[in-house]
This record gives C-alpha cells, structure tokens and sequence, in this order.
C-alpha cells in the first residue's frame, strides 16, 4: 500500500510540476500584453522553499525537496565545523573556505546531487557511510565529500553545490 501512495504522490508531484513549466512558459509568451498578472501561486511555491532548521537535531541531517532536487541539511556538531575549517584550501580540488559555505556554520545546506553523474549521496542518515571525510560518501563511483560538503576524493570534480538561501527568522530557511 505504502507503495502505491508513494507513486500516487510521485506522479501528484510530476504533474504538477509539468503544470507549472507550462505556466511560466505561457507567462513569458503573454507578458508585453498582460503584465499585470502575477505568476500563479503553485509556481511560487516550487520556486522557493521554507524550512525550519530548528527541528534537526545536532548530528543529525534532513533532506527536503526543492525544485525536484534534494537538499542536505545537516546540524553540524563543532567538531565538524572545526574540521571543516581547518583544511588548507590548497589541499582541496574546488578550494572554497566553509565560512564561504554556510550563514550559519552549525547549518549546512547544500544540494545533494553528486557533482560527477548526479547520484545521491549517502551520508543523511546515522547508519550511511559518510566516506573519509566525514561528509558524504557517493558509491555510484566513489566520491568523498567533508564535513563542508566539499569534494575531497573520488571522480567528482566540483563541491555539493551551495543553494541561494536566507534566514527569515533565527531558524527558518528560504531556500531559492
Ligand atoms: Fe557520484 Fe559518480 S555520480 S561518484
């Protein structure tokens, strides 16, 4: 059963999804002659998400859904953050400071697509393999990422990419 409500939601999902790319691109068609009409609401809410950070636990990581895509965010411990921070950027394959990488630096919240072929990496849940350096770890053919979310190993050439995110509250995000 839960199978088939998970397909259920799946192809909701789908179709909505579809709506909406029709929308925008009948909006563009029609905007010189109806500029007053604003961009319907379902397009909005795919656009950008809300998520409050306060309800990960230190240690532990969620992944929420933003433009189809999965975003990692993860409660960072101090350990993690003074391990991030303590890597020489000459030591990284996309040198990019973790100061440059979260507002917040107990809040990471990267995409979590694999920067080589788009896997998904492990790492989110307590039981994953987080790989050698304690971030994420992509089996499909063995990239390691840190504690930053930050390319250290493997096949993938780039970083777990930053969304454009902002605090609208002390907890809660709105990514995109
Ligand atoms: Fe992640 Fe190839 S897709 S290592």
């Amino acid at each position: 059963m839960a199978d088939t409500h998970q397909g259920d939601t799946r192809r909701d999902f789908l179709y909505v999804a579809t709506t909406a790319v029709g929308a925008v691109g009948a909006a563009c068609v029609a905007w010189p002659f109806i500029d007053q009409m604003n961009p319907a609401a379902d397009v909005l809410a795919l656009a950008s998400i809300e998520f409050d950070t306060s309800t990960v636990a230190e240690g532990m990581a969620v992944t929420v859904k933003w433009r189809g895509k999965p975003v990692f965010v993860r409660h960072r411990t101090p350990a993690e953050i003074e391990e991030a921070r303590a890597v020489p950027l000459s030591e990284l394959r996309d040198p990019q400071a973790d100061g440059a990488r979260a507002l917040k630096p107990e809040q990471l919240i990267v995409v979590g697509v694999c920067t080589h072929l788009g896997c998904v990496p492990l790492g989110q849940k307590p039981s994953d393999p987080r790989g050698d350096y304690g971030g994420w770890f992509c089996p499909c053919h063995g990239s390691h990422y840190d504690t930053s979310g930050r390319i250290r190993k493997g096949p993938a050439p780039l970083n777990l990419p930053v969304p454009e995110y902002q605090y609208i509250s002390d907890s809660v995000v709105r990514i995109g």
